[in-house]
C-alpha cells in the first residue's frame, strides 16, 4: 500500500475559472461547498491528507504591474486557508488537513499555539506545511524591505521550527491531572519555560495550552533544495517532492533517508510524496487525446502568464518581461524557488526565451499517468513498487469533474487493487500516516 495526498495548489483561493467544467467557481470559490465536496471525496478514497498552499501577496514583478495577476486571477484573490481546517474536519472523520504556515508570517509562539489549538479542535487531524515564502512581495507585507537571501531563510526556519518544537515539549507527558479531589488540574512541576534566545527569536514559554492529541501537529515541508531537505529531515513527517523518473525518485528518497539518519531519525519517519498529475478518461485512447488537448491549451496560454510564472519563482527579483523573447534564456536563478527554477533551466538550455516558454514543464506530468482509472492505477502501483514507497501527492486541476474522476475513478481503482487503504488504521492523522 502507499499513501495519497491532494495538493490544493490554488489554496483557499480562485481556481481555474474558465472552460466548460469551471461552473460558477469565479463567484463561489470562497463558499464552503467545493472544499466540503473535495474533502469528503478524499476520505472516501482513503487519502491521508489534503495539503493546502498559501501565499499572502498580490504579485507585480512582471512589468512592475499587478495587471496580469488580477486580470487572469493568478494567486489572487486568496483567503487564509487555516480557517478551512475546522470546517473540513467537521464533515469528515479521518483525513488529515495540512495548511501552509510561513516562517516569516507567523512568529513561532503564535504558530505553535494556533496549531495546538487546531489539533485539539480537530481531535488530532491538524498538520502544517512549513514554508519560508518565495517572494519579496510576501516579505514586504510582514515588515521586511526585501526577502532574506535563500539560505538565510532556511536558517531562520530552522530556528523557528526548533522554537515550535520546544514549545510543544514545554508540557511534559502527564502534566495534566484533572484531579477534582485534591484539587489539582495541572502539575506545575511538569510545565517549563523554554527561555529561547536565538538569532531571530526570543521566546520565554511555556505554551499556555496543553499538548493536543498528536503532541505536535503533522509537519510537512515543500522545498527540495539542500537546506529545504535538511529542514525536512530534522522535523517533517511528510514532504512533497518532484518526481521526474524512477531513477530520480529513488535517488531523492535515498538522499532523504540518509539525511534522516544524519539527523538522528529513522528513515521511515518521513513520508516522501511525489507530485503527480494524472490525466483520466473512460478509455486509454480518450485519456491520451485529452492529454494532447491539455498540452496544446497550455502551450497556447498567453505568453504573459508564463512570464509571470518565471518572475514569481525568481522570488520577485527578476522581471522576465524585460528580455528579448528571441534571445537565449538569461541564466538567472534569482532568490526564490531554486529547485523550480533549476528545473526550468534544465529544459531551457540552448533555447530562446520564447522556445523555452513554449516547452511544457508542468509539475507532476513526467510520470505519464495517462489512461483509464484502471490503467493509471496499475502504473502508479508499478512505479511505487520500484521506488519502494511512500506515496503520491496528486495535483489535479480543482473542479468537481476532476474530484470525481480522481477519487471515485482512480481512487476506487487503487483501492480495488489493495494499493490504497479502504479503512483508516489509526485514530490521529499521524497514526494513519505512519501506519505503513
Ligand atoms: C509544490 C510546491 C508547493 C509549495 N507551496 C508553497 C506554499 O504554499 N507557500 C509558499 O510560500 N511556498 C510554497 N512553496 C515554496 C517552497 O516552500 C519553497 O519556499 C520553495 O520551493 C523554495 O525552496 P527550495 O529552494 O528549497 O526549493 C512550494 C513549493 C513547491 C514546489
Amino acid at each position: 500500500m502507499f499513501h495519497l495526498g491532494w495538493f490544493l495548489g490554488d489554496s483557499y483561493g480562485i481556481h481555474p475559472w474558465m472552460g466548460p467544467w469551471a461552473g460558477n467557481v469565479r463567484h463561489d470559490w470562497m463558499k464552503p461547498g467545493l472544499y466540503v465536496d473535495l474533502t469528503t471525496s478524499l476520505e472516501r478514497a482513503g487519502f491521508d491528507y489534503l495539503f493546502i498552499e498559501d501565499t499572502a501577496m498580490v504579485e507585480d514583478t512582471l512589468h512592475g504591474s499587478m495587471e496580469t495577476s488580477l486580470k487572469y486571477g493568478i494567486m489572487t484573490p486568496k483567503n487564509d486557508p487555516l480557517v478551512l481546517m475546522p470546517l473540513l474536519t467537521q464533515v469528515t472523520r479521518h483525513v488529515g488537513i495540512i495548511t501552509t504556515i510561513s516562517t516569516i508570517q507567523y512568529p513561532p509562539y503564535l504558530a505553535a499555539r494556533l496549531m495546538t489549538s487546531l489539533d485539539h479542535l480537530t481531535e488530532g487531524r491538524a498538520g502544517m506545511n512549513v514554508v519560508t515564502s518565495v517572494t519579496n512581495r510576501v516579505a514586504q507585507n510582514f515588515g521586511y524591505d526585501q526577502h532574506m537571501e535563500h539560505d538565510e531563510r532556511y536558517l531562520q526556519a530552522e530556528e523557528w521550527m526548533d522554537v515550535c518544537a520546544e514549545l510543544w515539549n514545554s508540557w511534559e507527558p502527564g502534566a495534566f491531572l484533572g484531579d477534582q479531589e485534591t484539587p489539582r488540574l495541572v502539575d506545575h512541576t511538569k510545565v517549563h519555560t523554554i527561555d529561547h534566545v536565538g538569532k531571530y527569536f526570543k521566546v520565554r514559554g511555556p505554551l499556555n495550552t496543553m499538548p493536543g492529541p498528536q503532541g505536535r501537529p503533522v509537519i510537512g515541508q515543500a522545498g527540495n533544495s539542500v537546506p529545504g531537505r535538511n529542514l525536512a529531515a530534522k522535523h517533517a513527517d511528510t514532504m512533497l517532492a518532484f518526481g521526474t523518473s524512477i531513477e530520480q525518485m529513488k535517488k531523492f528518497r535515498a538522499d532523504m533517508h540518509q539525511r534522516m539518519i544524519d539527523a538522528g531519525r529513522k528513515p521511515d519517519e518521513i513520508k516522501v510524496m511525489f507530485l503527480a498529475t494524472p490525466t483520466l478518461a473512460d478509455t486509454d485512447a480518450d485519456a491520451r487525446a485529452r492529454k494532447e488537448a491539455q498540452d496544446k491549451a497550455a502551450l497556447d496560454a498567453p505568453l504573459e502568464t508564463k512570464l509571470w510564472g518565471l518572475s514569481y519563482i525568481s522570488g520577485g527579483t527578476v522581471d522576465f518581461g524585460q528580455f528579448d523573447l528571441d534571445e537565449p534564456v538569461p541564466e538567472l536563478i534569482g532568490n526564490g524557488e531554486q529547485s523550480s527554477l533549476a528545473r526550468f533551466y534544465e529544459r531551457a538550455r540552448g533555447k530562446t526565451l520564447r522556445e523555452a516558454l513554449n516547452t511544457r514543464v508542468s509539475v507532476g506530468e513526467d510520470l505519464d499517468f495517462v489512461g483509464s482509472p484502471d490503467t493509471v492505477a496499475v502504473k502508479m502501483g508499478e512505479v511505487m513498487e520500484e521506488i519502494g514507497g511512500d506515496g503520491f501527492l496528486l495535483y489535479p486541476q480543482m473542479d468537481r469533474r476532476t474530484i470525481t474522476e480522481t477519487c471515485d475513478g482512480l481512487g476506487a481503482a487503487l483501492q480495488k487493487r489493495g494499493l490504497v487503504r479502504t479503512h483508516y488504521e489509526g485514530k490521529t492523522f499521524r497514526d494513519n500516516l505512519m501506519a505503513f
